[in-house]
């Protein structure tokens, strides 16, 4: 269902490209830019609020994890901030705007297992799917739009795969493919919800230094993270939340016993490397 909605995000994408290159600049000069606010948003499923009241500004510029237990509400938030669930009260702005208008500059992993790999269509097609964006109505991908998918699948280990249909990958090989899918995109904000889940320790390190070059490149990366333990190694900024926000903030200042054990709700110990 995910994989649909990115397909559709893709053509939407493309169907608004001309308009949007016409103001393309929507992006405020000045520094300490916020890239991300989102202000008092609950959002439910069937009536029973999962998030509660959420304020949260995410500054341009920084790599953040979000951290929190299972069914805290973390690819709930990221689905609220992307329109994919219509919160029952609050507001998201990109940039100042709404996302509607600010899509071109937003690229989202989603989380595994919630992507419906069973589609026919190779690696490289994936991939190339991203450079939609870019592309003006109507126009097929050529020459430059393939070089760039190419270079992303090499960034990411896979080109030796390009031709394999997606289904006939592994789980962190799907992954590192929907990677690259977000790299050609370009974008100026990447959601990524838990790209280390289920991959080896060679391509966890690939990802992390691909999102750090990211974050030099003054792009905002959000990512749903579960290990504890490299938070300080891999991210400046932290968000914690369990159903409503416990903490945002850098993290040499807030990723602290205090704010994990109210997280988490036990009693947590971590050693925090400078
Ligand atoms: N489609 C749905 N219908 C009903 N409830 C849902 C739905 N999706 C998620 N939930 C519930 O909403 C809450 C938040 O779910 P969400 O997927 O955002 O959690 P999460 O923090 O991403 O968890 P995880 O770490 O397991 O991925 C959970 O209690 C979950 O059971
Ligand atoms: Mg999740």
């Amino acid at each position: 269902m995910i994989f649909w909605f990115v397909l559709y995000q893709d053509k939407m994408n493309r169907n608004k490209i001309m308009k949007e290159q016409t103001n393309k600049n929507k992006i405020p000069a000045s520094a300490g830019n916020i890239a991300v606010q989102v202000d008092d948003l609950t959002v439910a499923y069937n009536y029973k609020p999962v998030l509660w009241d959420i304020d949260l500004e995410i500054p341009e510029g920084v790599l953040m994890a979000i951290v929190g237990p299972n069914g805290a509400g973390k690819s709930t938030l990221i689905k609220s901030i992307l329109g994919i669930l219509k919160p029952i009260a609050g507001s998201v702005s990109i940039y100042g705007k709404s996302y509607k208008k600010q899509r071109s500059l937003v690229a989202y992993v989603p989380q595994k297992g919630s992507v419906d790999w069973d589609f026919p269509t190779t690696a490289l097609d994936v991939v190339m799917m991203g450079t939609y964006g870019s592309l003006g109505w109507i126009k097929r991908p050529r020459q430059k739009e393939k070089k760039a998918a190419l270079e992303a699948l090499e960034k990411v280990g896979m080109l030796p795969f390009k031709n394999r249909q997606i289904s006939q990958l592994s789980g962190g090989q799907q992954q590192r493919i929907f990677l690259a899918r977000a790299l050609v995109q370009n974008a100026s904000i990447y959601f990524m919800d838990e790209p280390f889940q289920g991959v080896d320790a060679t391509t966890e390190i690939a990802i992390i230094n691909i999102l750090k070059e990211l974050r030099k490149a003054r792009k905002t990366v959000i990512v749903v993270h579960h290990d504890l333990q490299t938070v300080p190694e891999y991210f400046d900024w932290v968000t914690f939340l369990n159903v409503k926000k416990i903490a945002t903030g850098p993290v040499k200042d807030i990723f602290n016993d205090d704010n994990l054990t109210k997280t988490y709700g036990i009693n947590y110990k971590v050693s925090i490397q400078e």
